[in-house]
């Protein structure tokens, strides 16, 4: 035999010096749950270990991640039923505890990245991404008015990136000329290019409370049986001036992320979901798998893929155990 593989295999050090792929704590963002109520503190029964926080508790999960070397944060509110009408007047009204909250953790850590979410959803009595007329139809050009404010309120709460996940038409160019007419030339868009109507979010609508009251979100996200509709998406946003492509969900999509990485030269995003976190972690409450050494390799898939960045819920946790040496 002339090749042995095994021969790169054969001890810890040789390994490393022909590891391919490494995740660093440097690309990952977590995702946090901003409650109303500034000293509460709240687990997500479906996200056992993911806390949904007031801004006190929030400020202190953020200094504490921050000294761990995780430096980017999206933040999500979660929004009382009775804040919540038909135009999702709360999203963009900069008195609102979450555009509040936003400055707060500005004016704390000016060093932090801080991303948002745009959608209706979570502001919204129907609980869809974008305005519902009379029959149930989603509005796109109407919706495009709110999420352009809502991104406007955003950044002049101190946002360092916008995330449209909407998946309404033209909302990236309409957010860009919003921004840039209001000065925040400066203020960045990672857009939700690939948004799949998946069934891993429903822990995520449970941690806001922000499920569609009816229907589905099928006419605005895409279809999980779809690859080059996500090239269509991915050309859009490249033209209207989106600075990151976001691949959601990541597990089962690494085929999306691949592709989007050999096409495109922005940085790629993967979102590494509610429910693909949930998977997990009832797996590891019964025993069935290793919670630590699968999280590591459902990271490292999603870098394999081609992704620079991952958005996920597991950030503060590697972080710590990389930085005791565990991973
Ligand atoms: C809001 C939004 C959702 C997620 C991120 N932004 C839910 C949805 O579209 O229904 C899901 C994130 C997750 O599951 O972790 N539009």
């Amino acid at each position: 035999m002339i090749y042995r593989p095994r021969r790169n295999r054969k001890s810890a050090a040789i390994r490393s010096l022909v590891e391919e792929t490494k995740v660093s704590t440097d690309d990952l963002i977590l995702p946090l749950f901003l409650l109303e109520d500034p000293k509460a503190q709240i687990e997500v029964k479906s996200m056992p270990g993911v806390f949904r926080l007031g801004i006190d508790k929030m400020l202190k999960e953020i200094e504490e991640c921050l000294e761990l070397g995780v430096k980017a944060f999206d933040i999500f509110p979660v929004v009382d039923e009775s804040h919540k009408d038909k135009l999702a007047t709360k999203s963009y009204d900069n008195s609102f505890f979450y555009q509040q909250a936003l400055k707060k953790v500005k004016e704390t850590f000016p060093e932090a990245c801080v991303m948002t979410d745009v959608a209706m959803d979570p502001y919204s009595s129907d609980g869809h991404d974008g305005i519902v007329d009379d029959n149930g139809n989603i509005l796109n050009d109407e919706s495009l008015e709110i999420i352009g404010k809502m991104a406007l309120s955003q950044a002049q709460s101190g946002a360092d990136i916008i995330g449209p996940s909407d998946m309404m038409d033209g909302r990236i160019g309409h957010i860009r000329d919003i921004l840039d007419a209001n000065g925040y030339t400066d203020v960045s868009i990672m857009s939700y290019t690939a948004k799949y109507a998946s069934a891993f979010y429903g822990p995520f609508r449970d941690a806001l409370d922000s499920a569609p009251k009816s229907g589905d979100k099928k006419t605005y996200q895409m279809n999980p049986a779809n690859v080059r509709e996500a090239l269509i998406e991915a050309d859009l946003d490249v033209q209207e001036g989106a600075d990151f492509l976001m691949v959601k969900p990541a597990l089962a999509y690494l085929d999306i992320i691949k592709i989007l990485k050999d096409n495109y030269n922005l940085p790629i995003a993967a979102y590494h979901v509610s429910g693909e976190y949930s998977m997990l972690l009832a797996a590891a409450q019964n025993g069935w798998l290793d919670k630590t050494h699968t999280m590591n390799e459902m990271l490292i898939s999603m870098k394999r893929a081609g992704a620079d960045i991952i958005l996920t819920y597991f950030a503060k946790e590697f972080a710590q155990l990389r930085k005791e040496g565990k991973l």
